[in-house]
């Protein structure tokens, strides 16, 4: 049976000030793992320049990396570049979309998405009231239904991940302020996870929250470097058809 070593980290927020950090992540990596998943909050504020020093360290590899954004990487309302420069390097960056890549004779795929906001139970925002309430809730369903097209569209893939920046489960948010649960994800986000079924589900977002979390049996994880502790969590997925199990391998290197 293959394993397929995965290579995750979200927030890693670069800039300039961050960049030897980055490229020795990245150099160290390499030899690790066999694809890289980004979870989004890939740079400080949204700016191009913050972009560049992770398409810099991605440029050179020879293992694939996916991202999908984080609100940061929105912040400066330059989205199309940040992900113009990331591309330009090779990095997929995924975006209410899916990509999948062979890796030691499986096709593995990949559904990835930034998430949004929208709370849980309890604390969950409603789609009722003020236009621009409603817009917000609306935009988590887009997000949501994207996962779910996505998990449809990969279910002929031996291995299938969901990459997300906003947590699907309240159980990885969990060290967060209660009071802020609501910005940091949505359990609407798991509704289609748990429909269509996937074999690792990954995001990042929540800095204080939780490495461990489920979605009915599938995985779910924050791999938020502050929660990781490390720069890149190293999971191996064991993969054959009609069967996968994961592994947490242990820390990836720390710099
Ligand atoms: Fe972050
Ligand atoms: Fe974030």
């Amino acid at each position: 049976m293959a394993v397929i070593r995965i290579a995750a980290a979200g927030d890693l927020h670069a800039s300039e000030a961050s960049r030897e950090r980055v490229m020795r992540a990245f150099e160290r990596v390499e030899s690790e793992a066999d694809v890289i998943l980004l979870a989004g909050d890939l740079t400080t504020t949204g700016e191009p320049d913050q972009a560049r020093v992770l398409a810099d360290a991605a440029r050179e590899l020879s293992i694939p990396v996916f991202a999908v954004l984080g609100n940061h990487d929105t912040h400066a309302g330059r989205v199309d570049e940040v992900r113009a420069v990331l591309e330009e390097a090779g990095v997929h960056v995924l975006d209410r979309s899916w990509k999948s890549c062979s890796i030691a004779g499986l096709e593995v795929g990949i559904v990835g998405t930034k998430g949004f906001v929208g709370g849980f139970p309890g604390s969950a925002l409603p789609d009722f009231g003020e236009p621009l309430m409603r817009s917000v809730y609306a935009e988590t369903t887009l997000e949501a239904e994207a996962i779910g097209k996505g998990l449809q569209e990969i279910v002929h893939c031996d291995l299938r991940i969901v990459l997300l920046h906003y947590a699907p489960v309240q159980a990885t948010i969990e060290g967060e302020p209660e009071g802020i649960h609501v910005m940091l994800g949505s359990d609407r986000l798991a509704t289609p996870i748990a429909e269509y079924g996937a074999d690792l589900v990954l995001h990042g977002h929540a800095h204080a929250g939780s490495f461990e979390g489920h979605i009915g049996q599938i995985p779910v994880y924050n791999v938020a470097v502050h929660v990781t502790g490390r720069d890149f969590w190293i999971f191996d997925l064991e993969g054959a058809r009609g069967h996968s199990a994961v592994e947490v391998e242990g820390p990836g290197p720390a710099v």
